[in-house]
């Protein structure tokens, strides 16, 4: 496959996605990334100037969720957007060639666009014995790495495994698998976990570096900070459940039913960064706590093993409130605020069987009809 020559324009119009669906990309890419809607034009400007940049997708030890997650994206359709935006070279799922041929391509690109294409890294890589545990052409995925990651303009870890080792890496790990940061020290990388990550949010970086030739702000964790940088629970519209203390206490029941809090089912949300009840999935319609399951913390730090068991309640919860920022809360240090949270919570409680026996009292009072 050729590096592709025609403009976005042309590419877009082939695909037959109109011109007013483009700009609603721009829009709603504009939105993820939280910036003012003014930049729309600047940002559909610059896209339909970009040149088409090398995109190379390499998989290690992953299990394709996160091609999957983009491929499939609906509406805006941002899998097709982030096909035409670049010039796809390189991608095991969605390429035609295959064997010699398709490392031929690889090799090639690393040769003739040193220091021009973007890498998007999808899985986990195995370092102990050698990488032995996951080779492609004859190569592990260590080796691949680091040749192919160290000569790229940008490189993307997407997922959970990507970014930190994901499940792969979970305890006892008898791979030694890491993420791609870990694998290949001293690249830089942008960190998109999740499992698997949005679409919308790796397509808005994209959409950045295109624009703005820089990725956008960062965490400590190397995540940018318009996807990760506030709490779920800040985010999330079972919210006033919470603060009343109306809470789900088994799967099914009747508060279940009425969509109220689900912390005391395990919900993770009070110790999670993410966006995801704001872009939300599947054309925007809906997000595992809206759909009736509690967040697990997929996008958090090393979640399988530090946020398991899933529906066990959080032990103890850092500090929360609407004007808490995602870098002010951690797992340490939480004893006054835990407190706090403990107190509301009783707060709640006591409240509510006040009221529940004031009404019952005023009912006892009320004459019979
Ligand atoms: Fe939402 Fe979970 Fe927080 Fe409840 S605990 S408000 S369900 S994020
Ligand atoms: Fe993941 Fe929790 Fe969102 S499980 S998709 S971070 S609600």
């Amino acid at each position: 496959m050729e590096i592709a020559k025609v403009g976005l324009r042309s590419a877009l119009e082939a695909r037959e996605i109109t011109r007013r669906q483009f700009i609603e990309f721009c829009s709603a890419m504009v939105a993820t990334l939280a910036l003012p809607s003014r930049y729309t034009t600047a940002v559909a400007e610059a896209l339909e100037k970009t040149k088409r940049p090398v995109l190379v997708w390499l998989e290690f030890q992953d299990c394709a969720g996160n091609s999957e997650s983009m491929l499939r994206s609906g509406d805006p359709p941002v899998g097709d957007f982030v096909l035409e935006l670049f010039s796809w070279e390189y991608h095991e799922l969605i390429m035609a060639g295959a064997g010699k041929k398709a490392e031929e391509t690889l090799q090639r690109i690393v040769r003739d666009h040193k220091g021009e294409y973007i890498v998007v890294v999808e899985g986990a890589i195995p370092t102990a014995d050698d990488g032995v545990y996951c080779t492609i052409g004859g190569r592990t995925a260590l080796d691949i790495a680091r040749e192919v990651c160290a000569h790229a303009a940008a490189n993307i870890a997407i997922g959970a495994c990507a970014w930190d080792g994901g499940v792969v890496s979970a305890g006892p790990n008898p791979t030694g698998a890491v993420g791609l940061q870990e694998a290949v020290p001293g690249i830089k990388v942008i960190n998109l976990g999740g499992c698997p990550h949005n679409p919308a949010n790796t397509a808005a970086v994209l959409v950045h570096y295109l624009t703005f030739n820089e990725m956008p702000e960062l965490d400590q964790y190397n995540r940018p900070l318009f996807a990760y940088g506030n709490l779920i629970h800040d985010q999330c519209e079972r919210r006033a459940h919470y603060d009343a203390g109306r809470f789900v206490e088994e799967w099914g029941d009747e508060a279940h039913r009425k969509g109220w809090c689900l912390y005391k089912v395990g919900c993770k949300g009070p110790e999670a960064t993410y966006n995801c009840p704001t872009v939300r999935w599947n054309s925007g319609t809906s997000w595992p706590v809206k759909a009736g399951h509690g967040c697990i913390a997929c996008a958090s730090h090393r979640f399988w093993d530090t946020r398991s068991p899933f529906y066990d309640r959080l032990p103890s919860v850092p500090g929360f409130g609407v004007d808490v920022k995602a870098e002010e809360i951690g797992w340490i240090g939480t004893g006054v605020v835990a407190g706090a949270m403990v107190a509301q919570v009783a707060g709640n409680v006591v409240r509510d069987v006040l009221r529940a026996r004031k009404d019952q009292d005023e009912t006892d009072q009320t004459p019979d009809a």
